[in-house]
Parts: structure tokens; sequence; C-alpha cells
């Protein structure tokens, strides 16, 4: 299988008292700089984001709170991840096309980038997902 799946266990400070920590590093926690950081919040249980791929963007997801499962597929292959405790990261490479489905309320998805925002390495269209691995044309 060449589905780049990378599950991260993010370095944290457990303090069952006053609270925990968690953190991450660019370039040292992952194996990219990041430029930008968004985050997705206020979706309803159930709802379906992303269904797209990029093409070279890197981008590693969290769920600091709630529950997310993430599906991902490369055009052969199809697996699923849940996002369900605030110190696991999950890296996506581009060229792979994701599904989020927020399970519960109030779920929070981190994405920390690779690059900055730009629609052109986006793919929105399944076929075009599909074009992109049968020629692999990746950008
Ligand atoms: P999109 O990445 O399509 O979100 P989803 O997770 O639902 O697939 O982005 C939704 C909209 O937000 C789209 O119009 C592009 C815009 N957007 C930005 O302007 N900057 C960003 O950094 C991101 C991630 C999205």
């Amino acid at each position: 299988m060449n589905l780049e799946i990378r599950l991260k266990e993010i370095r944290s400070i457990i303090n069952s008292e006053k609270g925990s920590l968690a953190f991450f590093e660019s370039n040292v926690d992952m194996p990219f700089a990041i430029k930008r950081i968004y985050y997705i919040y206020n979706v309803p249980p159930e709802e379906i984001r992303g269904s797209h791929a990029h093409k070279s963007l890197n981008q590693i997801l969290f769920c600091p709170h709630g529950e997310i499962m993430i599906t991902l597929k490369d055009g052969n292959t199809t697996e699923t991840v849940l996002l369900d405790r605030p110190n696991l990261g999950l890296i996506i490479y581009g060229g792979i096309w994701r599904e989020l489905k927020f399970l519960k309320a109030d779920s929070v998805l981190v994405v920390a980038a690779s690059d900055y925002y730009d629609e052109n390495d986006y793919i929105r269209n399944w076929d075009d997902f599909m074009n992109h691995v049968t020629l692999g044309y990746w950008k």
C-alpha cells in the first residue's frame, strides 16, 4: 500500500491536577516547515468537510477537542483514522484525497500546513483526482 498515513504522537506534559500541555515544533516534530495554521469548528455532528486532495501541500491534522473520522484515499486504497485525543496528529502528504467527518458536536480540527493558501493546489473533483492518479501527475 502506498497510502501515506503518518500517525504522530504529540509531545505532551501531562498534569492530572492542573491540566496538560501538548506542543509540536516546525521541522522537529514533523518533516516539513509550517507556513500556515487553520482550524475548522462549529461543524454540526455527522457533517463531512474536505472531499478534496492537494497536489503538493503537506499537512498535519489534530483534533484537540472532540472526535473526527478521517478517510484517506490514494485512488487504490482507502484508510480511516479516528482523531479522538489532543496528542494524536495525522500527517497527510500531497496527492491524497481526504474526507473529514465531524462525529461529535464542538469538535475542532487544527491543521498546520507546509504552505500558504493556494486554490490552484486543490483538486476538488474526484474524476480529476483519479486522472492525476492514473497519469502519475502531481505538481
Ligand atoms: P476548504 O479547504 O475547501 O475547506 P474544507 O475543509 O471544507 O474542504 O476551504 C473552505 C473555504 O475557505 C474555501 O473557500 C477556501 C477558504 N480557505 C482560505 O481562504 N484559506 C485557508 O487557509 C483555507 C484552508 C481555506
